[in-house]
């Protein structure tokens, strides 16, 4: 059979009544061509799946290949590293053939990743929703073991409870090992270790989420689970609903859709930031100002614990039900051990991505703060990040991963000597002056 390259796009809101809203298919230079079906654009609750790129008409519209190989939205469902891993891996246990193009892989989906969209061959096959998730409960030493190995040895045969555990997750995106389970009925992700982590990166992630909820960061419902002597993240899914609805979900790599930076970076000091993303969220946004002022504090949280992976595809936004686009709650917040190194990902003020708290402030204006709100957020989120020790130490990290993760926070740990030394008037305030100064 030739390798498909066409497939029709479905709204999974309802996942027991997929609604088909469009078609796509790639040209012979890899370029995707959308068109919404017209009964969708007929329809009274039809929204544009992408506002600023596909606006919701008639007209076929070109989804440009992406540098990255990715097509806007509609690879927001779709798998990332880990998930092309794991799909690899399940599809050779079954004998059965990898996705030969971009569509196959869409079709391919077990359609657990981000959202609500779905995909089928034709208008009247619905998207295949087969697996369901396992209980929390299912997962154990063994799997865990598995899932280790896979993650640093591409080779690494699954085995049938193996597949049946992990076969949701494979849909998902990110780079980290991760499935999704059912856990007091409700789907979360659970993210895992692996054999080559420097640090116990479930713990640090459980305690930077812990830091990011008590300093106003809105964050899912997450719990930190042991399993045998592994840790696992659990962390509830924002994109489902109570009554088991899926929400639309769309990344800020969409959103700001920049492949190419200039080679002086001046999009870090534009578009390409957090300003960028909270100024085109703004005007679709049910919570503009709201989702700014978040963005900042979650901008300023990111340089005090050092996370520099706060890359386009770490920010998103959903679709409420009102059909208004918000900011999604925060995820993948983790301290990386380069960055004493590395600036954060995108840009964060007037020096581009400088990780630095005067760089963060110098643009606040485009968050619609002013300079006293902003910095009134810096102190909040600093006197809350200056507690890490304590917090990590107490969702049990070893005293040996907090030492390798301290210089992730020497911005905070930094600020709060400097908070120290003003407020006890110890040296620098009255007896370190300058040697010229009066
Ligand atoms: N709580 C959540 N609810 C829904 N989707 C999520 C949630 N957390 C993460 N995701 C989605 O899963 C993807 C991978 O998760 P992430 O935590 O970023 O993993 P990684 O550490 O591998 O990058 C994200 O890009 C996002 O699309
Ligand atoms: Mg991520």
């Amino acid at each position: 059979m030739p390798p498909l390259t066409e497939c029709v796009i479905f709204l999974c809101e309802d996942p027991a009544k997929p609604i088909p809203i469009a078609s796509f298919g790639l040209d012979g230079n890899g370029d995707g061509h959308f068109g919404y079906g017209l009964r969708y654009i007929e329809r009274k609750d039809a929204f544009s799946i992408d506002p600023l790129h596909l606006p919701l008409d008639a007209k076929q519209q070109v989804i440009p290949r992406h540098q990255d190989g990715s097509y806007g939205v509609l690879s927001d469902v779709g798998p990332n590293a880990w998930g092309v891993r794991l799909t690899s891996s399940i599809l050779r246990k079954g004998k059965k053939p990898l996705p030969a193009t971009p569509i196959e892989w869409f079709l391919q989906s077990w359609h657990y990743g981000s959202g609500c969209l779905g995909f089928s061959v034709s208008n009247e096959v619905n998207p295949d929703i087969g697996v369901r998730p396992a209980p929390v409960t299912a997962l154990n030493e063994r799997l865990l073991a598995t899932i280790n190995k896979l993650a640093v040895k591409i080779d690494t045969e699954l085995d049938e409870e193996a597949v049946q555990l992990m076969q949701p997750g494979a849909s998902l995106g990110g780079v980290r090992p991760k499935t999704v389970v059912m856990s007091n009925g409700f789907e979360h992700i659970a993210k895992f270790s692996r054999a080559d982590d420097k640090f116990d990166v479930p713990i640090a992630e459980y305690a930077t989420m812990r830091l990011a909820c008590q300093a106003g960061i809105n964050v899912p419902d997450f719990e930190l689970l042991k399993i045998a002597d592994k840790s696992v993240l659990l962390v509830e899914r924002f994109d489902r609903t109570k009554d088991g609805h899926r929400l639309h979900y769309m990344s800020a790599k969409t959103l700001i859709n920049i492949d190419v930076l200039s080679p002086d970076k001046r999009e870090y000091k534009t578009r390409y930031s957090y300003a960028g993303i909270a100024e085109t969220i703004r005007p679709r946004s049910q919570q503009g100002m709201a989702d700014s002022h978040e963005l900042f504090r979650r901008m300023v949280l990111n340089i005090l614990v050092g996370n520099v992976d706060d890359h386009m595809r770490n920010h998103a936004l959903l679709m409420t039900r009102q059909r208004r686009f918000a900011l999604s709650p925060a995820f993948d917040i983790v301290p990386h051990l380069d960055a004493t190194s590395l600036p954060q990902a995108i840009g964060v003020g007037a020096q581009g991505a400088a990780s630095t708290i005067s760089n963060a402030l110098s643009q606040c204006g485009r968050f619609l703060l002013t300079v006293d709100e902003a910095r009134q957020i810096v102190n909040e989120v600093r006197e809350v990040v200056s507690h890490w020790r304590h917090v990590f130490k107490e969702a049990g990290m070893a005293d040996t991963d907090i030492h390798t993760l301290t210089p992730c926070f020497t911005a905070a740990d930094e600020s709060e000597r400097i908070q120290i030394a003003v407020t006890r008037g110890a040296p620098g305030a009255e007896n370190n002056r300058p040697p010229h100064a009066n």
